[in-house]
């Protein structure tokens, strides 16, 4: 049943919060504006901290609900856990009700990170959130807290599943998130609450 979770995992991700919310609200695609993704930071922009912050909140809960159904359906075993884990990430990049152009995982990497890597997690989103306050460059933190994570990980245990699982997600949102590595290099990338971003 652990191979149900993964498939739950994808479909349960695939639930593009941030796409919903900016449709219901203000009747327009999320992904036409802003930075164009489907995500916490660019509901913000778009609607508010308020609304960012919800779809956070649920992008991040996706992932701990997949965590928690990989727990059931896995029996506990961790590799159902970690597939479940990526899996959610990648339904909520690439999902598949909305042609597959979704977001860059950062808010459903917390939600598994807090379930599977609780201390690593709370240590680094603890840095990265100082980062976000100190540079208002929300990417630049979700980096940080995808490097660090696994860095943490390793520094606190011995898990060497749970530790190539972090280091395949932390790889993965890096990709995802190379349009604004670029931007932040050449000093052009999006601050939080720049009316002109
Ligand atoms: O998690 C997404 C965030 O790191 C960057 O979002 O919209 O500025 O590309 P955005």
């Amino acid at each position: 049943m652990g191979w149900l979770a993964i498939l739950i995992a994808y479909l349960l991700g695939s639930i593009s919060v941030s796409t919903l919310m900016v449709k219901a609200v203000k009747k327009v695609d999320i992904r036409n504006y802003g930075s164009g993704n489907a995500g916490a930071t660019n509901t913000l922009r778009l609607l508010g901290w308020k609304y960012g912050v919800l779809v956070l909140l649920l992008d991040a809960f996706k992932g701990v609900l997949a965590v928690w159904i990989a727990n059931l359906l896995g029996h506990g075993q961790p590799i159902y856990d970690y597939l479940s884990g990526l899996s959610v990430i990648l339904g909520h990049n690439w999902p598949l009700y909305f042609g597959f152009r979704g977001g860059k995982g950062i808010a459903t990497t917390i939600g598994v990170f807090l379930c599977l890597l609780p201390l690593a997690t709370l240590i680094s989103g603890f840095i990265a959130i100082v980062i976000i306050f100190m540079t208002r460059y929300v990417s630049l933190g979700a980096i940080v807290f995808v490097v660090l994570s696994p860095i943490f990980l390793a520094l606190l245990s011995h898990k060497t599943g749970a530790l190539l699982f972090a280091s395949i997600a932390a790889v993965l949102a890096i990709i995802r998130h190379r349009e604004n590595l670029i931007r932040l290099v050449q000093g052009r990338e999006r601050k939080l609450f720049d009316h002109h971003a």
